[in-house]
């Protein structure tokens, strides 16, 4: 049966040119990187070579990056060492950003160190930013931690706005920007953003590796105690071959993002499109228009049926994986806490499909083909 892969928000398939640029670290240089001997200096040379692009392509200095486990590490790290380090006294999020930044946030309302503010949302998932600013106004030492792209929907915040609200205020800004890594050009001379995020997994990377940006302008703490590694601030070994594929994949997504935004998007439209014409009462969560909107994620509001259950089963039965929600409950309908802070009506079934640089117009296509079957004889 043919297998198709529409859960790109979810991980992405590794690059094969990534997988070479990893695959000496895995079998011949493997000195510890601390170790102050050859085998150890040549690893060590990789580390930061591989620091040097992400710093670069970023647009800022190589002692502003920190690599971490993922992007779940980097945003925890951000809010946790950020409230520590300025003895911040209240922390402004969304009820939509991933439980990453979440639960971080909830725990630290939880320990009495911050009062934690929600921005107010539209039904797409766009902040408030009459409120953000009046919340920002009304409370002094405050922390911002909006995303920039909705993992689940794709609704995109401007963060270069926030970032400059944060600045008139003097809050300290965090933008959990895990989705647009690799997808959208980041310039961080330009963007009023201390801390963003990046996991090597979401634009055709290895798992388990991603990186903290600190700007310069902030210092913040040890966030893993044991050795000197990542200057002082991260102890462990590091993950090697993870680093310098994420810095490859990087480099990649750099070098082709134009073409790539292209062709996603022409997927992602021709899907619109496809779902539009072919079933009745479908709809989009979040906001779907060109330049709004994250072009990898599409969101598909099916209308009320007793089956909807299903369907992300029988997707998957027809050999298209989706998914229900974010990453954490990709194939399984959980409930999505994205889908109730923009209020969409829970009679409904989101189903994400997200594509990536390996999808194709007749993976779409098909994918559509087989909705109208699953639905059939509901909407045919
Ligand atoms: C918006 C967002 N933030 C954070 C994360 C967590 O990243 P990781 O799985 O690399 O820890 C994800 C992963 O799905 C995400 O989509």
């Amino acid at each position: 049966m043919k297998r198709i892969y529409l859960d790109n928000a979810a991980t992405t398939p590794l690059d094969p040119e990534v997988f070479e640029a990893m695959k000496p670290m895995m079998l011949e240089m493997y000195g510890n990187p601390s170790s102050t001997h050859a085998h150890g200096r040549e690893v060590r040379t990789k580390i930061e070579r591989a620091r040097k692009t992400v710093a670069e392509l970023l647009n800022t200095t190589p002692s502003e990056i920190f690599f971490t486990s993922g992007g779940t590490e980097a945003d925890n790290t951000a809010i946790t060492c950020s409230v520590e380090a300025y003895d911040l006294k209240h922390l402004i999020t969304s009820k939509i950003e991933h439980k990453a930044v979440l639960q971080t946030a909830e725990k630290l309302e939880a320990q009495g160190k911050v009062k934690l503010s929600f921005v107010d949302l539209d039904h797409q998932g766009h902040i408030d930013y009459d409120h953000l600013n009046s919340l920002l106004k009304d409370n002094s030492r405050s922390m911002v931690s909006i995303m920039h792209a909705n993992n689940e929907i794709g609704t995109l915040n401007d963060i270069a706005r926030i970032g400059e609200m944060c600045k008139e205020y003097d809050a300290v800004f965090h933008s959990d920007t895990v989705q647009t890594m690799g997808h959208f050009k980041h310039d961080l001379q330009a963007l009023a953003c201390h801390f963003i995020v990046g996991a090597g997994h979401k634009f055709n990377g290895p798992k388990g590796v991603g990186f903290l940006r600190v700007c310069k302008s902030k210092k913040i703490g040890r966030f893993v105690e044991g050795g000197g590694q990542e200057r002082n601030h991260r102890g462990g070994t590091e993950n090697v071959y993870g680093i310098v594929g994420l810095a490859k994949a990087l480099e990649i997504a750099y070098r082709d993002m134009e073409s790539h935004q292209k062709h996603i998007q022409g997927l992602k439209t021709r899907m619109i499109e496809g779902l539009k014409n072919n079933i009745s009462g479908i709809e989009f969560n979040g906001d779907i228009r060109e330049g709004h909107s994250l072009y990898t994620v599409l969101n598909a509001s099916f209308p009320a049926h007793e089956d909807n259950d299903m369907l992300l089963f029988n997707l998957d039965i027809n050999g298209i994986s989706a998914s229900g929600g974010s990453a954490c409950s990709s194939g399984a309908n959980t409930g999505s806490h994205v889908l109730t802070g923009i209020k969409a009506d829970p009679e409904r079934q989101g189903i994400r499909f997200s594509f990536g640089k390996y999808s194709t117009a007749d993976e779409v296509d098909y994918t559509v083909e087989k909705l109208v079957e699953i639905l059939n004889p509901v909407h045919a």
